[in-house]
């Protein structure tokens, strides 16, 4: 290949089409107008040639940059066939996260602590990376793509760009500082330009070997419970209430140190106000378009104003974002909570803004709720077994609540004394929810409904 360069505007053509298969593709509602190149930069010459790319994704009137990592070879090899993105000039492109012999090049340069074009590799201080090694993208991806080396590392490529550094990136540091034993160790970032700003577009951990997630976990219990409707959930052989505590008081521990590192402060009534109307404002367009949650509208309603009448003072702080049992790993000595990314689909400003860490509570408690019911989605209706979830459900989320009091300070205490607060959250969460349900999973629909259902009643009759 003589000039990389004559790779790029061909190859960018075919990327409308190419984008939407893609998992990590946040535009899949709308069709994609047109991509243009940003930046490119060559990471490795020759054949396997390896190409870093910033591209922004226009759908109409909305535009978002993406980061990509293309290879291109003489010859595809069969197992490269899935990763194909067009043939351009003769040569074959494809997306290079399946390619193991290219992959190595990106652990390599954060070792080397290298400058490639506008891309800085680094390695955090006083860490040690060693290169050398092959990476291979995990098959859970979901937002970003990970690649894992060996036993040692795991490297997120971040998909969707904006400029400044990653909240993932920033709390992980600051947790790392504290000395926070429920994080992954952080290595090192990747860091790009995105126009003229410096913008993290990857991060270094190091690989968890011999963990499980939590939902997994959860989700095994409760199978074994529903597998046994008699026993008491005490005497059950996977009952989780013990590992829900311990979560729980990861979980404060963790926003602890948020609150050490990166300060705290007291939400003013305008500030309440506002975090009320976005609430309402979501409920109105959910409400639109799920006709189902118009009946629980008016009840909904009345849970969000009563934030306007908080009494105490309602601290502020960085928080997760996007707490669920997939975002927290058992290992042998304990939780880990990962992904500090917030919301992918939330803008950065509200990612990135100081919350209530009751919001993270209200996630996980919406996560023990849905872990409970995912078995009994598409199944005849058992009153039994309904009851059973429902036991499970309150069961740990009680023990989550628990730990997290055990280990918070006494300015948050336990989340249930917030009664309003919590009960805001956990029913914008489940608005949220159902926005998600009906536009890709319409049968599990009914367990955020049922959750708010059940909340709504339990406001009515305190
Ligand atoms: N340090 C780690 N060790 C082991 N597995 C990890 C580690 N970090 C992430 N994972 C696995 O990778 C998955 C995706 O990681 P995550 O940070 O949530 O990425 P994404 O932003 O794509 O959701 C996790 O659900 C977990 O299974
Ligand atoms: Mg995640």
């Amino acid at each position: 290949m003589s000039d990389p360069a004559e790779l790029i505007d061909p190859l960018v053509s075919e990327l409308p089409k190419w984008l939407p298969t893609q998992r990590w593709f946040g535009g899949k509602d709308r069709p994609i107008t047109s991509v243009r190149p940003l930046g490119t930069t060559v990471l490795q010459e020759g054949d396997p040639l390896l190409l870093h790319m910033i591209v922004e994704v226009y759908q109409g009137d909305r535009m978002a940059p993406y980061q990509l990592v293309v290879a291109s070879r003489d010859q595809l090899p069969e197992y490269l066939g899935s990763s194909w993105i067009g043939t351009e000039r003769g040569r074959p492109c494809y997306e290079a996260t399946g390619d193991a012999d290219v992959t190595g090049r990106l652990l390599d340069l954060i070792a080397e602590g290298a400058d490639v074009g506008s891309l800085k590799f680094r390695h955090e201080p006083g860490a040690e990376v060693k290169g050398g090694l092959r990476g291979r993208p995990i098959t859970s991806e979901q937002s970003n793509t990970s690649l894992v080396y060996g036993n040692s590392y795991i490297l997120k490529l971040f998909r969707k760009l904006s400029p400044g550094e990653n909240p993932d990136l920033l709390l992980h540091r600051a947790l790392q500082e504290q000395g926070c034993e429920h994080i992954a160790p952080l290595l090192g970032s990747i860091t790009g330009d995105l126009y003229g700003e410096p913008a993290t577009v990857g991060m270094l951990q190091q690989f968890i070997t011999d963990a499980v997630d939590g939902w997994a976990m959860a989700t095994t219990s409760v199978r074994d419970l529903m597998a046994d409707p008699e026993l008491p959930p005490d005497q059950v052989g996977g009952d989780f209430a013990g590992e829900s505590q311990r979560l729980g008081q990861a979980v404060a521990k963790v926003h602890n140190d948020l609150r050490r590192a990166l300060g705290e402060q007291v939400a003013e009534a305008e500030h309440l106000d506002e975090v009320v109307k976005i609430m309402q404002a979501r409920l109105d367009s959910v409400a639109q378009v799920v006709p189902e949650l118009a009946e629980y509208a008016p009840a909904l309603r009345a849970a969000f104003e009563k934030l306007r009448e908080l009494s105490g003072p309602v601290p502020m702080q960085y928080i997760h974002g996007d707490l669920h049992l997939g975002q927290v790993l058992r290992t042998v000595t304990g939780w880990l909570l990962l992904d500090f990314e917030g919301e992918p689909a939330a803008p950065l400003a509200e990612r990135s803004a100081l919350r209530s860490p009751l919001r993270d509570v209200a996630g996980m408690l919406r996560s023990f709720d849905y872990a409970a019911h995912q078995m009994l989605i598409g199944q005849p209706e058992d009153p039994k077994l309904t009851e059973r979830a429902l036991e499970w459900s309150r069961r740990n989320r009680d023990a989550f609540c628990d730990g997290y009091a055990k280990a918070a300070p006494e300015s948050i205490g336990d989340p249930r004394s917030q009664v309003h607060l919590l009960r805001a959250l956990e029913l914008d969460k489940a608005v949220y929810e159902v926005a998600y349900e009906h536009a890709n999973r319409p049968e599990w629909l009914g367990v955020p409904l049922a959750s708010i259902a059940r909340i709504a009643e339990e406001a009515s009759n305190p």
